[in-house]
């Protein structure tokens, strides 16, 4: 590390853009938060494209962190519902390493959203609602990897990611689709008792809900500055 305080690229590959930030050692921005559509088709080839014409805009960092859109485990991607079939079990953060020269660390997306946001106590549940819906669950701070609840069945023989995800905010419109969410709040709370439940993603901005102390609807920065927190767990 050429640095003692790192400074981390952080990057979010989403549905339908992809972002990147600088943050230095304290999660703070020091660059613009930059963002290109996402690639059609979004393969592994043309998302790391895009990832290049991205990264040439900024200089000076020390490592990696990337929140992808699926299942990942020791930087291979196993999922992508959402992007291409080409990315499933894909090397993404060799691939970056390799091509960057620096250190890479990739999580779910909504994993890295929660990392910038959760307080660390208890049982804490970050939903977010984008092109699709990502899930990511904490105990005491720590992530329990792997938690896909947007495919998991639910009402009338859909996911949630099918009501709740983009398709279902165009299926149902603004009042039905925050109706469909507050069941989902309550049907989590059953589900896994959360402490608090944190809701971020793009369409987080269309919920109309009362606001209730156990839920926290966070914004969408939080996706990139949970890129830190990555090189806090050592089992990522
Ligand atoms: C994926 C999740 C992801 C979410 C949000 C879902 O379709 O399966 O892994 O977190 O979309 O991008």
């Amino acid at each position: 590390m050429s640095r003692e305080k790192p400074i981390t690229l952080a990057i979010d590959i989403g549905g339908s853009g992809v972002k990147i930030m600088l943050l230095d050692w304290n999660s703070k921005p020091i660059s613009e938060r930059l963002r290109v559509p996402t690639p059609q088709p979004p393969t592994p080839d043309n998302v790391i494209e895009a990832l290049d014409s991205l990264r040439k805009q900024v200089k000076g960092f020390d490592r990696i962190s990337i929140g992808f859109p699926g299942v990942v485990k020791r930087g291979v991607t196993y999922t992508a519902a959402n992007l291409d079939p080409s990315w499933i079990g894909f090397p993404l953060a060799s691939s970056i390493r390799k091509r960057w020269r620096r250190p890479v660390r990739v999580a779910n997306d909504a994993a890295v959203q929660g990392f910038g946001a959760i307080r660390g106590h208890g049982v804490e549940l970050v939903l977010t609602l984008g092109t699709g819906m990502g899930s990511a669950l904490y105990t005491d701070g720590n992530l329990c990897p792997g938690l896909e609840l947007g495919h998991h069945p639910w009402l009338k023989g859909l996911t949630y990611e099918d009501h709740l995800g983009r398709r279902g905010y165009k299926r149902h419109g603004k009042k039905k689709w925050n109706k469909y969410l507050t069941k989902a709040i309550e049907q989590t709370e059953h589900t896994f008792n959360w402490d608090h439940l944190y809701i971020g993603g793009g369409n987080a901005k269309h919920i109309t809900l009362e606001p209730n102390p156990k839920v926290s609807i966070i914004s969408n920065q939080e996706g990139l500055i949970g890129g830190v927190a990555l090189w806090q767990d050592s089992d990522l």
